[in-house]
């Protein structure tokens, strides 16, 4: 872009010469104005919107009360990884804005990452198309069982798609990532009262998010036989203190099991 700022300039001078001339002084206003908002668009541009849009979206979020756990996400993986340790190979994401998590992962460098986007997406930037291209990130929806063999994954990290689960559909769906998990399900869900996606939202969803309390959570493990892994909270926990990582979400722990 410094490359082609002097052709710019030339054609600006004609411009700035223009100024002491008051006749053309406003068209070279426009000319100056054109040219600034030619280069804004230049620079949104360059900079490949997925950092800029990205970060964007996450400020909306924020302002207009959309909460989200997924957006903690990113944070959180220091604190699973040091949890985990190395058993933390190879790991599935399941929720929205799964592209962003995934290539989080990624970029840890030791970590495979694939993802379920429960979703349609539409409006995702170039990365992420990357990514559903590649079969890394697969839009599937999580009421039916998931595209991939038995213990396909060291761990499986579910952020806010159980929310909008009926207990229904949580009773197939739940089991299902246990299935393709080996070592573990991490779960990220809200706490009740916590406020949830728009209006506008709710025809993605299907329903309406349900916060569920953390002893509701309790008793659904309980009762499908599933096991919290308490050594593995334990030293989340631990994890979380040293990293200065305080989750406004609820994280349950659980085993596999097989
Ligand atoms: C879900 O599964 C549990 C235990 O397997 C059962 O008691 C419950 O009735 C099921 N709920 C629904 C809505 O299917
Ligand atoms: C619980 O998590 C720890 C990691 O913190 C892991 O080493 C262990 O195998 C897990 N236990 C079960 C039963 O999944």
């Amino acid at each position: 872009m410094r490359k082609r700022q002097p052709s710019s300039t030339r054609r600006g001078d004609g411009c700035f010469w223009g100024l002491f001339n008051s006749k053309s002084k406003t068209s070279s206003l426009l000319y100056i104005s054109l040219f600034l908002v030619g280069a804004i668009l230049l620079i949104i541009y360059a900079s490949g919107g997925s950092g800029l849009l990205g970060g964007r979206k996450n400020v909306f979020s924020r302002i207009e009360g959309d909460f989200s756990c997924t957006l903690e996400i990113p944070s959180a993986i220091p604190v699973l990884k040091d949890a985990y340790g190395g058993s933390m190979k190879n790991v599935l994401h399941v929720g929205p804005e799964s592209c962003s998590v995934v290539s989080k992962l990624l970029s840890e460098g030791e970590i495979e990452a694939w993802g379920v986007e429960p979703y349609d997406i539409d409006d995702v930037d170039r990365h992420c198309k990357a990514l559903v291209q590649k079969g890394i990130v697969r839009v599937a929806d999580i009421k039916f069982p998931l595209p991939y063999r038995a213990k396909s994954f060291s761990h499986v990290i579910v952020s806010d798609v159980l929310d909008y689960l009926s207990p229904k559909y949580m009773n197939k769906t739940l089991p299902e990532l246990a299935r393709v998990s080996a070592d573990g399900i991490i779960i990220f869900t809200g706490h009740p009262g916590q406020q949830r996606a728009k209006i506008a939202q709710l025809s993605k969803f299907g329903r309406p998010a349900k916060m569920r309390s953390s002893s509701w959570w309790k008793q659904f493990f309980t009762d499908r036989s599933m096991e919290e892994n308490e050594s593995a909270s334990k030293k989340f926990e631990q994890a979380a203190s040293k990293f200065s990582f305080k989750p406004t979400c609820q994280v349950f722990h659980l085993s596999s099991f097989h």
